[in-house]
């Protein structure tokens, strides 16, 4: 959707376009799901080595663990509802479109080059048909794995703990799962070491949000927060 303004600077008059860039329900999963990522990390950090408890008494009352495993959980299932409506955006949204248009990008690989030379600011950034960039899509494609090696191993880990409703209807499938990548041992360290690839992801994302942003001039950051991108036009 293309909108046309015209703003006044001191000697020429300067046509900037907005682009409608993500929905209003793109950025609400978005967010969600970049609440859930940090809420994991941190509680799964806690039950990897928890490193506070509650004082101890005599009364049954000191289930520190436990609150932290159950938030775990809670925002793990939170993750696994957002990641299948992106999932569906994905393939399904007209509105999302152009991020099935990048896959075609991705396969150029003219702008595969343009494109790390434009990070390595010795070119300028190439002409792309969908929203993102084929470093950019490449590098979600991994994101998404290393989400659904989360998603798999934490379902695992999960019917460990919890026996009850959905845990005893996945229960069978999961300890099929669980044999085939080589046992319990192996799925909580596969959790725990994707957590690393997914850390890692993050600080990348962030640096190169901030980096389109300021060489980009085209409102690159905004867009995950208004929805809209602009476009100059002398
Ligand atoms: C970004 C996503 C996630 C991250 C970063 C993450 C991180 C972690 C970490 C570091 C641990 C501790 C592993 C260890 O003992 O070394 C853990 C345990 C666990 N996670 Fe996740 N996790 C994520 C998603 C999920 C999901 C989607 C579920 C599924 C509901 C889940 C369920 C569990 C369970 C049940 C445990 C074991 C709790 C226990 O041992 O008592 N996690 N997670």
């Amino acid at each position: 959707m293309k909108m046309t303004e015209k703003t006044e600077t001191h000697a020429n008059v300067e046509c900037v376009e907005k682009e409608l860039e993500f929905t209003a329900l793109y950025r609400w999963q978005h967010w969600i799901r970049a609440l859930s990522i940090v809420v994991l990390v941190i509680t799964g950090f806690y039950i990897a080595t928890p490193i506070i408890s509650s004082a101890p008494n005599s009364e049954p009352t000191s289930f520190m663990y436990a609150l932290f495993r159950s938030w775990h959980i809670i925002f793990g299932f939170v993750l696994i509802a957002v990641v299948i409506l992106k999932s569906y955006l994905f393939i399904f949204a007209r509105e999302n479109k152009g991020e099935r248009i990048s896959f075609g990008d991705m396969l150029s690989v003219k702008t595969w080059i343009k494109q790390i030379g434009y990070y390595m600011l010795v070119s300028k950034h190439p002409k792309l048909k969908g929203v993102y960039n084929p470093l950019q899509f490449a590098a979600y494609g991994g994101f998404y794995l290393m989400i659904l090696i989360l998603v798999i191993t934490g379902l695992i880990l999960y019917v460990h703990v919890f026996h009850d409703g959905l845990s005893a209807l996945i229960y069978i499938p999961m300890r099929f799962i669980e044999e085939l990548v080589g046992g319990l041992a192996v799925a909580r360290m596969l959790h725990h070491v994707t957590m690393w690839g997914v850390i890692l992801f993050i600080l990348v994302h962030i640096y190169l949000a901030i980096f389109n942003a300021i060489f980009g001039k085209e409102g690159g950051m905004d867009a995950i927060f208004s929805g809209l991108k602009w476009h100059k036009k002398h």
